[in-house]
């Protein structure tokens, strides 16, 4: 049997600081200026990266883990703005499907399809999808973001039952900062639960290599004119802490 190994991806340095610290034996490469952390997690081979910001970063970062560092499974835990309105800041969405909402290769083919797959979306495989469930439904349960949080950066988030939506996510070179721009998200893919910008590329070279991927977002803003205000706050104060718990619970179960 191939041995295993798991890639842990988040989209900012302070997301994946609470999951290197989690790493047994810590080593790290650097290569394509990004920093790999190498190491265990509950005695499971592990490598950790930030892998930058957008669909181009992401997709290099992803084939890196996948040629150099021989990943088996792919995890990536990060920050949303959210497009659906039952969304508040601090719920997490889990990826079940993974859209690009810039691809447009009208009228060659279909709207948001990727050339050459026909595909339009790239979906989690069950099994990944529901250990990350189960990991996130004990982080809300056991009230664990209660005791790594402080109060009054909860309180200003007005974060206080956070919640699990599992469904789908769109990725895109955009950051979304505007009512309108989300209204127009939202009214061509009304499905869409939330907009990040590294998800479906990710998920897109884990299809063509067939590495099983979960994508974790938490919600950081609800990408309208105040996002720009809530997102670098939400970075700093709440969306490391929810990644280290999140990882912890998943590690428990694998
Ligand atoms: N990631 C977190 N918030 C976002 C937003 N508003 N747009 C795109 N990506 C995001």
């Amino acid at each position: 049997m191939k041995k295993r190994t798991i890639g842990i991806m988040g989209a900012m340095p302070e997301e994946i600081e609470g999951v290197v610290a989690l790493l047994a034996n810590p080593e790290v490469t650097k290569m394509g200026k990004r920093s790999y952390f190498t190491g265990q997690i509950n005695g499971i081979d592990t490598v950790v990266v930030f892998s930058r910001w957008g669909k181009v970063a992401a997709a290099t970062t992803v084939t890196t883990l996948i040629h150099e560092f021989k990943i088996t499974e792919l995890l990536f835990t990060g920050v949303a703005g959210a497009i659906h309105s039952d969304l508040k800041i601090g719920d997490i969405v889990l990826g079940k499907r993974l859209l690009q909402h810039d691809m447009d290769a009208r009228p060659l083919m279909e709207q948001y399809e990727i050339p050459l797959l026909s595909k339009t979306y790239f979906e989690s495989d069950t099994v990944h999808l529901a250990i990350a469930a189960k990991a996130v439904q004990k982080v809300f349960e056991n009230k664990a973001l209660h005791t790594v949080i402080a109060t009054e950066d909860l309180m200003q988030f007005d974060i206080a039952q956070p919640k699990l939506v599992i469904g789908d996510i769109a990725s895109g070179d955009q950051f979304f900062s505007g009512n309108e721009q989300k209204q127009g998200l939202a009214t061509q893919l009304p499905n869409v639960l939330c907009v990040e910008m590294e998800g479906a590329a990710v998920a897109q070279v884990c299809y063509e290599y067939e590495i099983p991927f979960s994508i974790i977002r938490t919600i950081s803003d609800v990408a309208d004119d105040n996002s720009h205000i809530d997102f670098p706050a939400f970075i700093q104060k709440i969306s490391s802490k929810y990644a280290a718990e999140i990882i912890k619970n998943i590690f428990e179960q694998i």
